[in-house]
């Protein structure tokens, strides 16, 4: 291999978390409860169109969007009941996909007229759907996002979409210290120094702590602790492939996670792909101070506007513009030491994928 080759060669295995097959056996994020109602909601995960409804039970049900008689989208249809009727010759499919009336000639239901039905979980106030194979299917799995139906805490919810592969924004998450730059004017944590930082590894989710001690009081949380000078820490934790739990807050100096003096809030990062290349993001950023204020709905919700959207989201939509690029330019990218909870983020993905390649 010449050189140039070989150059190449690095930068397209470096680029593997971005390109890499989606991983299906996994449980995903639809959306928040609220997103599904009576009416059809079709949204695409994975790749895969999907349709949504609530049964009259209200359970969430979630079917393929497309109807195996000619293909057209079942969206176009309606619902009756708990069954979805075709809007085009009005196959009518239960819940589970099975065809239950043909309005046609003979009326008989061919044997394979079914959509294919994806398994669902109403929980922590947010619908999770299965991709994979159903057998495999645990709501065990599902991890641990309570925080949301707290109610001693508020959350403020949102969500957009990305155009960007899924990765650039775990990795994005699982580094906390491009708040540094990327939000130093947006929540006034510029120029600070970690104080410590440690990664641990807790049945298979990955947890990046990370604070910083005797620090001016970010503007973020300066108007509810009341102090000058604050710790403030901003510990992640990431479930594969694409689930995240952030706690950020303050306190007096010295006591840094001490829920009993802690000005602090859970940032839940649900990033679902949609395609190799765009992504739903549901966010919420849920508080344990000025509950019933307003201005504390506000001010998280412009945090959501500006850091999520406007800082995170553009630059991973610019470093996806990049990708196709990156090989001929022969960009041969660096690791950093606060890369480490990505890289392994990314390994355990990476057995993911083959092992699912494999089957
Ligand atoms: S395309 Fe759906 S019934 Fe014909
Ligand atoms: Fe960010």
């Amino acid at each position: 291999m010449t050189r140039m080759e070989t150059s190449r060669a690095t930068t397209a295995k470096q680029l593997r978390p971005y390109t890499r097959p989606l991983i299906k056996n996994a449980w995903y994020v639809a959306g928040w409860s609220e997103d599904f109602g009576d009416d059809l909601l079709a949204r695409r995960i994975l790749d895969e169109p999907i349709l949504f409804y609530r049964a009259t039970s209200g359970e969430p049900v979630a079917v393929l969007d497309v109807c195996p008689h000619k293909l057209a989208p079942m969206r176009l249809g309606q619902r009756i009941g708990d069954d979805v009727q075709c809007g085009y010759h009005g196959l009518k499919f239960n819940k589970h996909g099975q065809c239950v009336h043909n309005p046609q000639g003979n009326g008989i239901i061919p044997p394979n007229a079914k959509l294919k039905s994806y398994p669902t979980v109403e929980r922590y106030s947010v619908v999770w759907i299965w991709m994979g194979d159903p057998a495999k299917a645990d709501p065990d799995n599902i991890p641990d996002f309570s925080v949301l139906d707290d109610p001693k805490l508020k959350p403020v919810k949102g969500g957009h979409k990305v155009e960007s592969n899924y990765m650039m924004m775990v990795e994005n998450l699982l580094d906390l210290g491009h708040a540094l730059f990327l939000h130093a004017n947006t929540g006034g944590m510029g120029n600070l120094q970690l104080t410590e930082s440690k990664i641990t590894n807790e049945d298979g989710a990955i947890k990046d702590w990370r604070l910083y001690t005797d620090i001016p009081t970010p503007s973020l949380f300066a108007q509810f602790l009341n102090e000058e000078r604050a710790d403030l820490w901003s510990d992640i934790r990431w479930s594969a492939p694409s689930v995240l739990l952030n706690n950020a807050g303050v306190s007096p100096v010295g006591r840094a996670r001490d829920k009993s003096v802690a000005v602090e809030q859970y940032g839940t990062h649900f990033l679902t792909p949609e395609t190799q290349t765009t992504t739903h993001y549901f966010y919420a950023n849920t508080r344990n101070y000025a509950l019933d204020d307003p201005a504390g709905d506000e001010a998280w919700r412009q945090w959501q506007r500006k850091a999520l959207k406007a800082e995170d989201s553009m630059v991973a939509e610019a470093i996806q513009s990049v990708v196709p690029q990156a090989e001929e330019l022969e960009v041969e990218m660096v690791v950093l030491s606060t890369d480490l909870s990505g890289i392994r983020a990314n390994r355990i993905l990476e057995e993911m994928a083959v092992a699912e390649e494999g089957e």
